[in-house]
């Protein structure tokens, strides 16, 4: 039976709902997810969370133990990493654009590995780091990703320039699907190409080739179009960099409505308290469909449930094209300003990926529930540029 996480989790604040907009993490959702993960893909599979997604330390802390590394894509990723005492862990450092401090700070982790995405990014690289290369694959949902398979070749067979030290072997391939048109088929594809690979050119890559994927799983990805994944073929040990696949499902966002209204051009509309300064992506991102989208709302701390539903726009309190929550969500009919809307599949690409500092709406607050526990995990020190000077 699908976990629905709406009593639960909300029941949790005994009706005293934190008083300004917020996002609360279910512990035993991604612990549910991290088992599936497990189970669909096999022993020979490794799960790395992509920092990206959700960095707030408080789930990262959570999920260390839980699973087999980091994925990063930036030098404050590794900084943040490191500044909770991570600097031991297993990290990726992937993302297409890589600066030298970036490739600096890698060097500095014990268990690392740079996926490379171009050839430039190959020669700036500081001697003595693990690099796997990034390659295109026809399956990836964007050509600018990657090697080519013609640079892939030179990168390959580059005899190591005079005055340097030998290039050390590669340690595997990278391949990233993209979210976009995901399907398991395609998956176990670029899963097969990639082993293809690697057996072509033995001796390039060493000690034990790896591959690492990240496959941009939707949220939904246990259970996608109502299917369980299929068992994976995986040709060695593979590394899954997972964000939204692993904690998007698993967070709630909720926040107070401030107004409902009507425009001249015939739109019903519904204003919250935030948006954009929320949320880097729209909710469609988080659930992959636009129609998989769904809301409750809640009056006085209890759910609304009326037969009568109506379409809105709900939209942050900037109001532009941007800004849109959801071009046509169905709520009751009776929506008003101080009640609440509280949106499943909220988990990933939320606060820390938002514009915090626009306008100045009330920040949201985190909090990760396990259990009978509640914690409060919100970032303190995340403070609004109005409040800097
Ligand atoms: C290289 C790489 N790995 C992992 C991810 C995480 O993707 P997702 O949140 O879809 O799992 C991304 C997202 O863009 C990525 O670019």
């Amino acid at each position: 039976m699908e976990r629905n996480p709406e009593p639960e989790l909300l029941s949790r604040f005994h009706g005293h709902w934190p008083d300004s907009p917020f996002f609360i993490y279910d512990a035993l959702a991604v612990a549910g997810k991290i088992a599936a993960f497990r189970g669909a893909f096999g022993p020979e599979a490794r799960l790395r969370f992509s920092v990206k997604s959700n960095p707030n330390p408080g789930l990262l802390r959570w999920l260390a133990p839980r699973i087999d590394g980091f994925d990063v894509s930036s030098e404050t990723e590794l900084r943040l990493l490191r500044g909770l005492g991570f600097g031991d862990a297993p990290v990726s450092v992937s993302g297409p654009g890589k600066t030298d401090a970036c490739l600096r700070a890698a060097a500095g982790f014990a268990d690392v590995v740079v996926h490379v995405d171009s050839e430039d990014e190959l020669a700036a690289m500081p001697p003595g780091v693990p690099v796997s290369l990034r390659i295109f694959s026809d399956d990836a949902f964007s050509a600018k990703l990657g090697f080519t398979r013609e640079a892939y070749e030179r990168a390959l067979s580059a005899p190591p320039a005079p005055s340097a030290a030998p290039r050390p072997a590669f340690r595997g391939l990278h391949v990233y699907l993209g979210r976009e048109g995901f399907s398991f088929a395609r998956l176990q594809r670029a899963v097969d190409e990639m082993g293809a690979l690697l057996r072509a050119a033995p001796g390039k890559f060493r000690p034990a080739p790896v591959l690492a994927i990240g496959p941009g799983l939707p949220a939904r990805w246990d259970r996608w179009d109502g299917n369980r994944p299929p068992p994976f073929r995986l040709p060695g040990p593979c590394e899954f960099e997972i964000g939204r696949g692993l904690v998007g499902e698993a967070g709630m966002y909720a926040t107070p409505v401030l107004a409902r209204k009507s425009t001249d051009a015939g739109d019903d509309v519904v204003i919250v308290n935030g948006g954009l300064q929320h949320l880097g992506s729209p909710f469609v991102t988080a659930a992959q469909k636009l129609g998989d989208v769904r809301a409750w709302l809640f009056r006085g701390g209890e759910r609304v449930r009326e037969s009568g539903e109506k379409t809105f726009v709900v939209t942050g309190s900037l109001c532009l094209g941007h800004d849109i929550l959801h071009p046509r969500l169905s709520l009751p009919e009776s929506v008003r300003r101080d009640d609440w809307l509280v949106f499943p599949c909220a988990g990933a690409y939320g606060p820390t990926a938002g514009v915090p500092h626009f306008i100045g709406q009330d920040p949201a607050r985190e909090f990760l529930a396990e259990g009978d526990r509640t914690e409060d995990v919100t970032v303190q020190d995340f403070r609004l540029y109005h409040e800097c000077f």
